[in-house]
């Protein structure tokens, strides 16, 4: 899977912190899966959630967006997929191979419905208000 341009928001500190969901999806495809993979995998998740929705809610709370409320409930229901994956995970239920499968299906399925359509929702907004948003 590759970053493209069509794929831009308008900013570029979200852009960075999407293609690096996609270079997790990329890891995902790997022929051995392994189990520190997958330790390794969860980290970067729990780290892109904290960084990545803090940032996008600060920008888009700044400059007002309407519908942030909606866009908020998309990302807790990521964050809570995230634990309940992690807590099913380390009870030893699956495999890393299968839990990879899954984890991957779920993230190229929020690509596809979150960042390519509720993002992409912000992104006329924030070319309007692009001085509110950065400062510039
Ligand atoms: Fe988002």
């Amino acid at each position: 899977m590759q970053w493209k341009p069509e794929y831009s928001v308008g900013i570029e500190e979200i852009d960075r912190q999407h293609q690096g969901l996609i270079e997790l999806i990329n890891l995902l495809s790997r022929d051995e899966i392994s189990t520190g993979l997958m330790a390794r995998m969860f980290d970067e998740l729990e780290a892109y959630t904290k960084e990545h929705f803090t940032t996008e809610e600060r920008l888009l709370k700044t400059a007002g967006f309407d519908d942030l409320k909606a866009h908020r409930k998309e990302h807790k229901a990521f964050e809570q997929w995230l634990s309940a994956v992690r807590q099913t995970y380390g009870v030893g239920v699956t495999s890393p191979a299968l839990l990879a499968q899954s984890v991957n299906a779920f993230l190229r399925d929020w690509l596809v419905n979150h960042i390519l359509s509720s993002d992409m929702a912000y992104k006329d907004h924030v070319a309007a208000n692009r001085s509110t948003y950065l400062g510039e």
